[in-house]
């Protein structure tokens, strides 16, 4: 195939990625409901030619016709390992069989991680570190350590010619949608869900790594995943108040119920919470995407839990709930648990012990025995009018 979508997105420098599509899960873990992208850049200096990422398997054919109808790939120099996960990294080897001079670019912990996943072709490797140059002739590329983003190893590589970033996942969004940020007008949402999902965890990383690159001239973000941004503020900006923890005055409430009296008392902590002016989202959990809950996740200033005990422990999908809630570090302050059961409780606990380990505040806990009685339903006004108080506070 020679009619390939292949933008230049700067002189010389092009997005030679691939479209999935049709792909609705990543790690076996995130819903992807528009595909997802694994973009990778070519960028030809006036002696050498670099490769920036690779593509996931299955795509190796057309990354590789891709190239060639740019360049030629018997002639690459460099391959830019910016991240050592499949769906960036492994082509690496497919590439480099097929371009027998081009050398890998990666840091020492790249070299680590990229060689327990991909079969490195043996002397073809670089070593580079934080500030480390590379000449393609007229055009340089520098690299920038920034690590746990997400995993140990990532770095971004910097073009200052054209002020290009390519800060690999970071700043990412699961999307086939679109080639540039002007594209979709509903992007940040999808940055903000991306962000949830795999960025929270390192938050602190994240504000580090917006430190180091504040002085960087920036004109164009090209991530790795979803649309590049034309416009880096458009993103930059968002960047900046999620890695740094900042919470509106809305509450997330995730539940499952089985028999209704769950699903009442959070229906009503729901409407009390609205009366007192806080921002309220409701997930049930057996129909709701779980990367609509991580992105509400990134700002929502309190967590409301709603379970039934099912022998004698929490539902299993808000057991799965909490844990993720527990993984992904969100940075919300408070937090409540309510719950019912039949003749024996057991989920209250189990859901203590579970978000234990995490900042947030407990404010409330409620278990009732069978359907939420008028006395129940009062009790867990108190707890909204006590949250929605504190949540303002
Ligand atoms: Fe898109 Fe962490 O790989």
């Amino acid at each position: 195939m020679d009619n390939y979508n292949i933008p230049e997105i700067a002189r010389n420098v092009f997005w030679v990625g691939a479209k999935d599509w049709s792909r609705r899960m990543f790690d076996a873990l995130i819903p992807l409901p528009q595909g997802t992208s694994y973009n990778a850049y070519l960028v030809k200096g006036d002696q050498k030619t670099a490769l920036i990422d690779t593509v996931n398997p299955g795509f190796e054919a057309e990354f590789e016709e891709k190239l060639n109808l740019v360049s030629d790939l018997k002639k690459l120099d460099y391959l830019i390992m910016n991240h050592a996960e499949p769906d960036h990294a492994n082509a690496i080897r497919y590439i480099m069989d097929r371009s027998p001079n081009s050398v890998l670019v990666t840091t020492e912990r790249g070299v680590k991680l990229a060689s327990l996943y991909h079969e490195l072709p043996e002397g073809r490797v670089k070593v580079v570190a934080e500030g480390d140059t590379l000449d393609l002739g007229g055009r340089t590329l520098r690299f920038i350590e920034a690590p746990w983003l997400h995993w140990p190893e990532t770095m971004f590589t910097y073009l200052p010619e054209e002020k290009i970033l390519f800060p690999c996942d970071f700043f990412g969004s699961h999307t086939a949608h679109g080639v540039y940020d002007e594209d979709l007008e509903d992007l940040i949402p999808l940055a903000k869900r991306y962000y949830g999902e795999i960025m929270m965890p390192f938050g602190k990383m994240g504000a580090k790594a917006l430190e180091k690159i504040e002085d960087l001239d920036i004109r164009i973000i090209a991530p790795s995943h979803g649309p590049i941004y034309k416009n880096p503020k458009r993103i930059i900006e968002p960047y900046k108040k999620w890695t740094a923890g900042e919470t509106e005055n809305k509450a997330l409430i995730v539940y499952v119920s089985m028999w209704g009296s769950t699903k009442e008392m959070v229906g009503t902590i729901a409407e009390t919470l609205l009366k007192e002016g806080v921002d309220v989202r409701v997930y049930d959990l057996t129909v709701s995407d779980i990367g609509d809950v991580a992105r509400e996740l990134v700002d929502s200033r309190a967590i409301i839990l709603g379970t039934p005990t099912v022998l004698a422990g929490m539902h299993p999908l808000a057991l799965y709930g909490a844990y993720l809630v527990k993984a992904l570090k969100p940075p919300a302050r408070y937090g409540v648990v309510l719950g019912s059961f039949g003749w024996g409780g057991g989920a209250l606990r189990q859901a203590g012990d579970i978000l234990a380990p995490s900042n947030m505040e407990v404010v409330g806990t409620l278990q009732v025995k069978g359907r939420a009685k008028e006395d129940d339903l009062k009790k867990v006004e108190e707890i909204g009018r006590e949250l929605a108080q504190k949540m303002k506070g």
